[in-house]
């Protein structure tokens, strides 16, 4: 089996904290017992471009048990977590190609890797799979089925090469499901990207003034969490609609360039470039920490910040990278501007990745079952998947829900009854 992980001795520890995270994972557990029985993925070649985490260890189980033959590779090459790769290759004989901390070059090697295994399924989490396979890849197009796609990001390219006649299978849009979205972006995001602020600086936030640029899924997570440890939460946007939200959550929302003057820890989680720019940086506080929990590297003017500080960084902690600026002033980047709770923590709990994965699995079950009738283009996840993910969550967790009587249900449905 060929694969390339950082150290298959770290196995043991990887396969404990699998297990661990499966705990949290009911809905992906009662998934792998119908996957057992039915094998609804026989003899499928999946190549999975993924963050290398516990739960993702859970996925690829599941298909394994669904009868898929999975291979995976780093959606980000901060991401991986090395023991879990190592497991994966060592008790799963799963084929990883991901290394913590690989350059950019072993990056796009690895996944030319996992495209070296002739996907019928592509499972992306930001489109550099697919991406890579349309731009040099071609060949491999005639024996795909579909792909799959976890993040608003991947979402928004996918859309785009749709938009433009070259998406050349259908993909589906996992991060649509209400039960990806709502939960692992804005609950995930909220609690693992101040997970990793705390675990890179273990600063306090109580009284911090943290600002949040955007007010999508992800970033009003982050707002909702910082201010319930007692930050003082400014919020940047450029959606009035998103704005107005923001205003009446109670948050103060202003432009980046005053925020920027006010502000202790700035997250970015808009999924645009520079969104924190030089001229901000040259208007922020010594000892200003900036952080990025947005799919890629380009929210923080990164090269820009290099030039302007005195020298390169220092690295004053494992993920803080310290620039000095001409005045003198420090300001601190964590994680590179890489996701920063996938850098400096363990990225999203499980128990919010049930649900992503939970629709990933299903709809690579979809994609096979619907093979011949869809269309190249992004769809959906079907919505009785999502209503079903959420009934066995909540089933799971214990808590019941009243259902419609059916006087209930025949009032719902005429419109002849008023006052
Ligand atoms: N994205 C965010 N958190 C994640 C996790 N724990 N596993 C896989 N992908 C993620």
């Amino acid at each position: 089996m060929d694969f390339d992980i950082k150290d298959k001795g770290l196995a043991t520890g990887g396969r404990h904290r699998i297990e661990w995270a499966e705990q949290e994972m009911p809905v992906l557990r009662s998934i792998r017992e119908d996957f057992a029985r039915e094998r609804p993925l026989a003899g499928t070649r999946i190549s999975g471009c993924l963050h290398v985490t516990t739960e993702t260890a859970n996925l690829a189980h599941t298909l394994q048990i669904g009868g898929a033959d999975v291979v995976l590779c780093a959606s980000n090459p901060l991401s991986t977590q090395d023991d879990v790769a190592a497991s994966l290759v060592n008790h799963y004989e799963i084929p990883v190609f991901a290394i913590k901390g690989e350059d950019n070059e072993t990056y796009y090697k690895h996944i030319s890797a996992a495209l070296d295994h002739r996907p019928h399924i592509t499972m992306d989490d930001g489109a550099d799979l697919v991406g890579t396979l349309h731009k040099g890849r071609q060949e491999l197009i005639s024996e795909i089925i579909g792909g799959t796609e976890e993040t608003t990001t991947g979402v928004i390219r996918l859309r785009a090469m749709a938009n433009e006649g070259m998406l050349k299978f259908p993909v589906i849009a996992v991060n649509d499901a209400l039960t990806k979205h709502m939960f692992d972006n804005r609950y995930g995001t909220g609690q693992s990207t101040l997970d990793g602020i705390i675990r890179s600086t273990n600063v306090l936030l109580a009284g911090k003034a943290i600002v949040v640029a955007g007010y999508g899924w992800c970033s009003r997570g982050i707002a909702m969490r910082a201010n319930g440890m007692g930050a003082n939460v400014i919020v940047t946007e450029v959606d009035p609609l998103k704005a107005l939200e923001a205003v009446m959550d109670g948050f103060r929302v202003m432009p980046m360039q005053e925020a920027a003057k006010i502000g202790n820890i700035f997250i970015t989680a808009t999924g645009d470039i520079n969104v924190i720019d030089v001229h901000h940086i040259k208007a922020m506080k010594d000892g200003a920490i900036i952080a990025n929990s947005g799919h890629f590297n380009v929210e923080i003017n990164l090269p820009g910040l290099a030039k302007m500080a005195v020298s390169p960084p220092r690295k004053v902690r494992e993920y803080v990278d310290q620039y000095e600026l001409p005045d003198g002033r420090k300001i601190n980047l964590l994680g590179e501007g890489r996701l920063v709770n996938l850098a400096a923590a363990e990225g999203h709990p499980a128990s919010v990745m049930d649900m992503s994965f939970a629709n990933q699995a299903l709809s690579a079950v979809f994609l096979l079952r619907n093979a011949d009738k869809l269309e190249t283009k992004v769809y959906s996840v079907p919505e009785d998947v999502d209503q079903e993910i959420a009934r066995i969550k909540l089933e799971a967790m214990g808590i019941a829900i009243d259902r419609l009587t059916q006087e209930q249900e025949a009032y719902l449905s005429s419109w002849e009854e008023g006052t």
